[in-house]
Parts: structure tokens; sequence; C-alpha cells
């Protein structure tokens, strides 16, 4: 694998250069009046969903630069190798293959085909798992005595489905309710549980590993609960989706689901950690989301780099951060269905780059990944948008609309075109600005923002949506020269939780600093 990192390449200081001369006194108003095309050479199709790129603060000697800094970086020969099931994920020796996950059975794609061959047993058993998997879902689908299902996880095991789930609302099967369970707090598993009934709720374990403290924590309880209220038959009322069978059946647990150590908690929602989707939707609704994510996958495996929308976006990232120097992104779905995409891509992104090293472990001299942050639209227009348009800080927005409404579960007159209005309303406002010249009502304009659309929100555009976003945070994460897919960073807080939580009982504050002694005395007093 020829990786190079982007501040090692030529490439670099000529992007650097340009950002100087003309890059960062780019005017959006004075490119559009320059260049009547500017919308479609700046836009395209994807499949399943549209991609207006013309409002962000590129043209085309941008571009190009950028695609011969990923060309030396080695981004193509990184993607491939991704592709052919090599141990990218260096530090901790692992392949990373969550695009095997929907890979339709007969797919004769030479790179998959790679890794096929690299893992033929694990490829077999992956189709194996998706159908035992699937036709459990219609199983409990069927099942009318059960009408309440609890997924109990937390991160990739948990914002992935739930984003799923409520994202395909309108898919999903009536009479049943999926519950989310995630926070140590007692509060969460506590309200849930006080609405429900042990005969008629499944609980399902979603851990990947099958250690983690919460969700081992929220498990307990809620056995414990099921046991207390008369609860019988675990195998009926409890299921695990893990990669670590023997520990759920240790817990009890027979009916597992596994999948593989290739496979990153915040890339998992295609493994079993899908089932709470493939309740909801059903099993052919949920093949059509694995189908709309291949889609994108062969998208970003073939496509040239200068029409690879994964690529473009992440490129895009990397002229904001590095160049630009912006410190955000906000993410604004101007779909309530969407309200869980914005914290599904914080983990996406920011477990992924959020990393001060490079693959070899060496410090960055530059900036990686930027902060992601959002709600919903029309909703953020009444919080924060005031910043967004006159702060002192420019934050490129990503719109992501939906053109048709769903037709259920509302089908409420008036609704759609406004919402698409404010949608539309909103990046016309950041890009135009507003000449004023009392001060208040100044709006400088020119603030880059992306405009993602899908014809209609479903299993397929949805897959689609969520595979361009895994792979465009692959990309920026080639050029920084990272491993985008370990998370040690998440380690430390867990080891000293462990030490603290018997302190709060004893009250020992020996070896703390003064700051969380003085706290633990607080608290433990
Ligand atoms: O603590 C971070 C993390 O490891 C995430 O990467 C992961 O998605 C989450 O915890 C949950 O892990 P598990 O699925 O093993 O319970």
């Amino acid at each position: 694998m020829n990786r190079l990192r982007c501040d090692q390449t030529s490439a670099w200081p000529v992007l650097q250069a340009h950002y100087g001369v003309t890059g960062k006194n780019f005017d959006l108003r004075a490119a559009f009046a320059a260049d009547p095309d500017r919308f479609s050479r700046f836009s395209q199709d994807a499949p399943h969903l549209f991609a207006d790129l013309s409002k962000n603060l590129l043209d085309d000697a941008t571009e190009k630069l950028l695609l011969d800094l990923a060309r030396e970086c080695g981004l193509e020969g990184h993607r491939d190798a991704m592709f052919s099931g090599e141990l990218i994920n260096s530090t901790e020796q692992r392949a990373v293959m969550h695009f095997l996950l929907r890979n339709p059975p007969a797919a004769q794609d030479g790179i998959a085909q790679a890794a096929i061959k690299n893992i033929a047993n694990e490829s077999t058993q992956v189709h194996a798992t998706l159908d035992a998997m699937l036709a459990y879902a219609e199983q409990v689908r069927a099942d009318a005595a059960i009408t309440d299902i609890v997924n109990i996880g937390i991160g990739g095991s948990d914002l992935g489905p739930q984003m799923a789930v409520l994202a395909l609302g309108e898919f999903a099967k009536t009479g049943k309710r999926v519950h989310f369970v995630s926070n140590v707090d007692g509060d969460e598993l506590a309200t849930v549980l006080k609405g429900l009934r042990p005969q008629s709720t499944l609980f399902l374990i979603a851990s990947k590993t099958f250690t983690t403290t919460e969700t081992m924590t929220n498990a307990h309880s809620a056995r414990r609960w099921f046991e207390a209220q008369g609860g019988r038959d675990i195998s009926r009322h409890f299921a695990a989706l893990t990669t670590n069978v023997a520990a759920a059946n240790e817990f009890g647990i027979s009916t597992t689901f596994g999948f593989w150590d290739w496979v990153g908690g915040r890339y998992s929602l295609w493994s079993a950690i899908g089932l709470p989707v493939a309740i909801a939707i059903g099993a052919a609704g949920f093949r059509e989301l694995l189908a709309g994510a291949h889609a994108m996958d062969e998208h970003f495996r073939t496509a040239p780099l200068e029409r690879n929308l994964p690529v473009r976006l992440g490129l895009l990232d990397v002229w904001y951060r590095n160049f630009h120097g912006f410190t955000s992104r906000s993410i604004a779905p101007y779909s309530s269905a969407l309200r869980r995409l914005p914290a599904y891509l914080q983990q996406l992104e920011m477990e992924s780059n959020g990393k001060r090293v490079d693959a070899d472990g060496k410090d960055l001299p530059f900036e990686t990944s930027p902060v992601l942050w959002g709600e919903p639209g029309t909703n953020g227009q009444h919080a924060y948008f005031q910043m967004l348009h006159q702060g002192t800080s420019v934050v490129p927005v990503e719109f992501v609309a939906v053109k048709q409404a769903a037709h259920a579960p509302h089908d409420l007159p008036g609704h759609h075109p406004k919402l698409l209005a404010n949608v539309l309303a909103q990046a016309q406002a950041l890009m135009a600005g507003k000449q004023d010249v009392g001060g208040h009502k100044h709006f400088p304009g020119n603030r880059p923002s992306t405009f993602l659309l899908l014809e209609r929100l479903t299993p397929a555009s949805l897959g689609a949506l969520i595979a361009l976003q895994e792979h465009r945070v692959f990309v920026s994460g080639a050029i920084w020269g990272i491993n985008s897919f370990d998370q040690w960073g998440v380690e430390l807080g867990k080891v000293l939780a462990k030490d603290i939580e018997p302190r709060l009982k004893s009250g020992d504050v020996s070896g703390l600093d003064g700051s969380t002694a003085g706290l633990l005395r607080k608290i433990a007093g």
C-alpha cells in the first residue's frame, strides 16, 4: 500500500499557494455571475441522490489541485486496499469490510471478489447470518404477542439502528414499538420499562464486544426486571447481536446473531446490529437498505475521481479544514424523520477522524476531523442559524432535503412545500447575504453549503446516503494519512471510571488530582 500523508506531497504546498492567492478570496456570488453553468458543473447525480456542490468555495482549479492531492496521497490504492480486504485498520491488524455486508451474494465485482477470496469462509457466513437474522425479524413481525422491542446498545450499536428506524418510520410495521436504551443513566431504562410487560417484550442486547459497561449494566437490569415481573423463557424474550457469542451465551442468551471483527462499531448498521431496523421495515426493506448502500459502494469503487461524490465531498472537507481553517460542519436535515442523522454522523466522522497522529503514530502538523453538529430544519433556523448567517465564524452547512413528503405518517396539506421553501431559502441566504449599512441587518453572505437531495426517503436512498457519508469520511482520513478505523481515544475515560466507581462508596481520594478529589468528596460525602 503506497500512502503518502497530505503534507508530504508536492500538491500540498501548491494548494497552500493557491489558497493564499485566490482560494481565500473566492466569492460565490461572483462565481455564479461569471459562469452560467456553475450549477451543472458543480452538481451531480449519484446512486439514489443528487448533490449540489455549487454553493461551495470551489472552482475548477481548486478541484483539480485537490484531485492531484488525492492521487498523490494514494487514495485510489487505499480505497482498493479496503475493498480487497487488506488489514488497513493497522493498529488493530484488522480488515475493514463493512461493504461486504451489503454485497449481493451473486456479485461478481472484481475487487470485492478479491475480498471474498481473502475471507471465503466469512463471506458465506455473512449471507447465512443475514438470512437467519432476516428470518428471525419476520418471525418477530408475525408474532402478535410481541408488541415492544427494546434495543439495548450504545455508540454504533445504538446510533445507526435508531437513526434508521426513525428515518424509515413510513415503512415500519404498525403494532410494534421499537425503543432504544443506551445511557447508563438508569432513568432511560426505567422510563422505557414503565410501560412494558415481560410477556410482550423482546430485548435485543446489541454489543459488538459484549463487554461495554453501559450495555451490560442495562442488560443485567433488564433481565432482573424481566424475572422480577414473572417473565420466563429468556430464549424467547432476549436476543444478542454481537461478535462475542460466547459472552452472550454466558449471560444466558441462546438466540444470537453474530458478526465479525472487520465490522467497526460505527459501520455495523448493516450487520446483525441492524436487526431492530429489519424488525421495523421487514426483510425486503432491509435488503433494499443494503442494496442502496451497495450501489454507493460501487459508485465509490468505480466512478472516476472527478465525478465520484464521496471523493469530491471528502476533498471539500480537507479544503475547508486545512486551508480555510473552518472548525465545524453543521448538518441540517430538512426532514424530521432524519432527526438522529446529526448524532449518527458525529460518531461516524469524529470517532473515525478525530486523530492527532498518522497511521504510523507520528504527530500531525495539521488539523483533522471538524466538529459535526446540527438539528433538523426548520427547528435549527429558530435556534442557531442566527450565528450561521451573522456570526464571526464561517460554518459550512450540509443540507439534506427530501423532494417527496412521506405518504405516512402524515398527509397534511401545505407542510412539505413550506419545508422545501425553507431549505432552499436558507442555502440561498447563506450564499447571497444582504447588504445593509445599518450593521445589525447586514448579512455578509458567501457562506458555503452543500445540498443533498433525495427523491424520497426510502430504505434504498437512506442506505446510499449513509454509505456516501462512510466513504467521504474514508476519503478525508486517507488524505490525512490516519487510521480512520480505530478509536483508542475512548479508552482512557473508561479505565478511569472503573477506578473511580468504588471510590464513590469508600470516599478514598488517594492519588487523585485536586479537582477530581474535591468533586469526589462533594459527591461521595
Ligand atoms: O466506546 C466506543 C465504542 O467502542 C464504539 O466504537 C462502539 O460503537 C461503542 O463503543 C459500543 O461498543 P459495543 O458495540 O462493543 O458495545
